[in-house]
């Protein structure tokens, strides 16, 4: 790092690639290398039946978005969206202004090979979320369950911080309850309750509700989940 602004060999590294294709962007910067190299190698290794997070059809998500009545229009981000369905679900009801973040690679070019053509309709970005600086503006940020992996307060910080900036309409966050496991993906994570996590969020939201949902992973085993929907209260709250 020098001044604040991450380079190697005197170049600095967000490499923004818009082709034909897609627009992709890949922040070297701001990744954490242990946590990349973790995500890469799960991805590189495990299918989608193989690890305990995956959904054929996301419903609890897609029916929480719904809810929402948005515009098609809607700007929609799923951070750690890996390579979950939920964007080919999203596109396939229209909504044309999606972007999917995830530390990892592979997980993205995993949804991209699978929605072939439609993918170029989606703006990709491999980044940290706790690092990444070149967010937009979202009417609604989507989370199913990358939140719960953050375990420090210095991690939620970062993580409430950038929400609170960049999130001008709703967030639905989908953490492990209480009642769910304490590992994900053999990490340690954070468990929840609508009392835990509604002060988190309590300077620029309100919380709209919260349900809890079980989550058949591919092995047969459940999975309780808090899926909470919050609406941004103060238009202006930045941290
Ligand atoms: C348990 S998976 C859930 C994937 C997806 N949301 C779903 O519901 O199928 C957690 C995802 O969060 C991503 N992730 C973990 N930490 C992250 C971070 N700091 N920034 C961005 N993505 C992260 C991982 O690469 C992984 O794809």
């Amino acid at each position: 790092m020098q001044d604040g602004k991450c380079s190697l060999l005197g170049f600095e590294f967000v490499v923004t690639i818009v082709t034909n294709d897609y627009f992709f962007e890949l922040d070297i910067c701001s990744m954490n290398t242990d946590k990349h190299k973790y995500w890469e190698t799960i991805y590189e290794t495990k299918a989608p039946e193989e690890v305990s997070w995956t959904e054929k059809i996301p419903a609890s998500s897609l029916n929480l978005i719904n809810q929402l009545q948005l515009s098609k229009n809607a700007a929609i981000i799923d951070v750690g969206g890996g390579d979950s369905n939920l964007v080919d679900f999203l596109l396939e009801a229209g909504y044309n202004n999606l972007t999917v973040l995830d530390i990892s690679e592979n997980a993205l070019a995993r949804a991209k090979n699978r929605l072939g053509k439609k993918a170029k309709k989606v703006k990709w970005i491999a980044a940290d979320i706790l690092t990444y600086e070149q967010l937009q503006h979202f009417d609604v940020w989507h989370d199913r369950a990358a939140f719960h992996f953050l375990t420090q307060p210095h991690e939620v910080n970062a993580y409430v911080n950038k929400v609170n900036t960049f999130v001008t309409g709703h967030l639905i966050l989908g953490t492990f309850s209480v009642n769910g496991p304490l590992k994900c993906s053999g990490l340690p994570i954070t468990q929840y309750t609508p009392e835990l996590v509604k002060p988190l969020f309590k300077n620029a939201f309100s919380l709209n509700g919260c349900i809890n949902k079980d989550h058949i992973t591919p092995f047969g085993t459940e999975q309780n989940f808090l899926f909470c929907v919050f609406r941004k209260s103060k238009p202006d709250a930045m941290h």
